[in-house]
């Protein structure tokens, strides 16, 4: 069984309140609070071991370099990935998104060449791709969406051609909750031999991630989603390709041997870490990644599945319109409230210790898509529980009171 408020217990700032009622954090799509044994990983780093990695003999910075280490080998079996080269640490989604589009370009784009992303991306899956097209003189396509919010995929077949060098989309949509058939995607990009990044920002959160059995050749995700804390996120790409792309960052660590005349890149992963890490935030990435190993997520996912479905039943009852209605969805539901602004919705609910995401949510393409200038997110994950979707009804009903 899911206990739900047993895991409550284990997030602190739950207990706390918001304008003096009772929280309800619905904002967990854009950052998940942290479990305390996160809190701890991080406090006991700088108490009793900060260091720097990979740089001293001392007893600290050894400590520090084999709990960092020990992280790629948690992440590395958390992702099922093959191999601890695969495995590189970031600052997060945006700067893995990025590394893989300087770097992939820099080895493999030429004028002419297409990439495919979607309509449903988030800026940081459009915007870094739009700086390599601009560089390179490669061309940008866009895969449609139905107007549930679910991918085309027969404008996805006529994109895919000869030209089409790599193809970066979002596993799940931060925006709809969509889960897109990525499997499908990547066997028909691999029949072509076109490599597929995926956006696993949200989907870590609410899913078993075994990139062998997807087959992705990228996959890419934050700390801060997955209960772990911010500024930290992590790359997983094949070896076959990170061999063969260039490290973008230059300098410390991701060095062999440096003079003037020639450097010697580092061997995988390094090549791609350069300068000292977020230390202590890859390290309490660690302690988020094993406490979700403890998480039976496909009862959590259950759970999460029963609010989205309370939550989407009650909120279409009190005459929202729903963006994004995927067949396959996660517990994330984006609506608007006809004739009142988000924000005020938002402000409102704010007042009744309800927060949700209110905006484009950094898919301003996918706004203009659904002829909406910003929508309200609601969003539901394992700390989640029927109270909060009580919460949200009642402060909906403050919304009807006041600006309806
Ligand atoms: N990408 C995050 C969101 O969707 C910040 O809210």
């Amino acid at each position: 069984m899911f206990d739900v408020e047993k895991i409550r217990q284990d997030f602190p700032i739950l207990s706390d309140t918001v304008h003096g009622r009772r929280m309800a954090y619905l904002d967990s799509a854009a950052t998940a609070h942290k479990p305390q044994a996160v809190i701890d990983a991080e406090l006991d780093f700088y108490k009793h071991y900060n260091s720097n990695v990979h740089r001293g003999v001392h007893h600290l910075s050894e400590l520090a370099t084999t709990r960092y280490e020990a992280v790629r080998e948690d992440v590395r079996e958390f992702i099922h990935a093959t191999s601890l080269k695969e495995i590189i640490f970031t600052s997060g989604t945006t700067s893995a998104i990025n590394t893989v589009a300087q770097s992939f370009a820099a080895a493999f784009i030429q004028p002419g060449d297409e990439i495919i992303i979607s309509a449903m991306e988030h800026h940081a899956n459009i915007v870094p791709w739009q700086m390599v097209c601009e560089r390179y003189g490669a061309v940008l396509k866009v895969i449609e969406i139905n107007e549930l919010g679910e991918l085309d995929l027969t404008s996805f077949e006529k994109l895919l051609t000869a030209k089409t060098k790599l193809i970066a989309i979002a596993h799940v949509s931060n925006v709809l909750g969509t889960i897109n058939p990525v499997k499908t995607i990547i066997d028909k990009a691999h029949a072509q031999d076109v490599p597929v990044l995926l956006d696993g920002a949200q989907s870590i959160v609410h899913q078993n991630i075994d990139v062998q059995e997807l087959g992705c050749d990228f996959f890419v995700f934050s700390g801060h989603k997955l209960y772990g804390p911010t500024g930290v996120g992590v790359l997983y790409g094949k070896e076959k390709w990170l061999e063969r792309m260039p490290p973008v960052f230059g300098g410390g660590d991701m060095i062999e041997t440096v003079s003037f005349e020639k450097t010697q890149y580092a061997d995988l992963p390094q090549k791609f870490e350069s300068g000292t890490p977020n230390i202590a935030g890859v390290i309490a990435l660690g302690a988020a990644v094993n406490y979700m190993k403890n998480i039976d997520i496909s009862l959590a996912a259950a759970h999460e599945a029963q609010l989205l479905r309370l939550a989407t039943e009650q909120l279409e009852d009190f005459g929202v319109q729903l963006i994004g209605q995927a067949e396959k969805k996660v517990s994330v539901i984006s609506f608007v409230v006809p004739g009142v602004h988000a924000q005020d919705v938002s402000m409102v609910l704010d007042q009744q210790g309800v927060a949700v995401r209110t905006g484009h949510h950094c898919a301003m393409p996918l706004m203009a898509k659904f002829k909406v200038s910003a929508t309200l997110r609601a969003s539901f994950v394992l700390y989640s529980n029927i109270e909060d979707v009580e919460q949200l009804m009642a402060g909906m009903q403050s919304v009807r009171r006041l600006l309806m």
